[in-house]
């Protein structure tokens, strides 16, 4: 598997991108408006980088990451990415997003959504609880005693398996998360969700990110209730 492809290349797409990019992966970046507008993230990136439509991005990837609000999730390609493991990072923000009354009902989750929009591809969700800026500072080698642990949860074990693996090469370790279905267990709102990587400190958003392990992340997703 080399080539990491993003539909949506903006704070964690764009931070995933330069962790692939280091962890020595191709990316193919794609956005909303146009390859065109990506050439500056494509020159900082170097030449394992290119830009291109949603749709070639798609087809081009191994491995998939969806980034995107999650009120555009409908338009994510779907014939493309068949067959392909698809990371699903997206959070439900209604004010961002628009009302999707069956997430607020709590009868599905965003992850379940995207994957009932892709029904042939394997939608695992990953990188929804971590902030960029955190995303980007807690990279460590394997068995750093510092290292970071991230949540994965999907439907197919192949699917999980490769993203553990990126996730590996990238520099986090893994927690099974389950299901998509247990995939509220870390949405907004949740202990599992963002405060765990800042050090649960108070100034959140000036926390340069925490070292968190994997057992620090397992307790998170048990403390959360319905
Ligand atoms: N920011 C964080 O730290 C963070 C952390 C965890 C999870 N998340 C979640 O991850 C998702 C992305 O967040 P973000 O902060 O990276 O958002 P962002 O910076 O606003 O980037 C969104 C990206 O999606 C692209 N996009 C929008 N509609 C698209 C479409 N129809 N086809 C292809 N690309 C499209 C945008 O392209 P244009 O700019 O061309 O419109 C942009 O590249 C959200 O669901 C968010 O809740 C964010």
């Amino acid at each position: 598997m080399t080539t990491v492809a993003f539909i949506g290349s903006g704070h964690i797409g764009g931070t995933l991108a330069r962790l692939a990019v280091a962890a020595g992966y191709d990316v193919v970046l794609s956005n909303s408006r146009g390859p065109e507008t990506l050439q500056e993230l494509v020159g900082e990136l170097g030449p394992k980088a290119r830009a291109a439509t949603a749709a070639e991005a798609a087809a081009a990837g191994d491995l998939v990451v969806v980034s995107v609000p999650l009120g555009a999730y409908r338009k994510v390609p779907v014939e493309p990415l068949a067959g392909k493991t698809v990371i699903d990072t997206n959070n439900y923000y209604p004010d961002r997003d628009g009302v999707f009354p069956e997430l607020d009902a709590a009868s599905t989750t965003s992850s379940e959504l995207l994957q009932e929009h892709l029904p042939t591809s394997k939608v695992v969700k990953v990188f929804n609880n971590i902030y960029f800026v955190h995303l980007r500072a807690l990279p460590r080698p394997p068995g750093a005693a510092d290292r970071s642990a991230l949540a994965v949860a999907g439907d197919d074990a192949d699917a999980k398996a490769a993203v553990t693996t990126f996730l590996d090469r990238i520099g986090y370790d893994a927690v099974d998360a389950g299901t998509l279905a247990d995939g509220w267990r870390y949405q907004p709102g949740t202990p599992a969700y963002g405060g765990l990587y800042a050090g649960e400190t108070e100034n959140f958003w000036e926390s340069p990110g925490v070292p968190t392990a994997a057992a620090t992340v397992q307790a998170k997703l048990d403390a959360a209730q319905r």
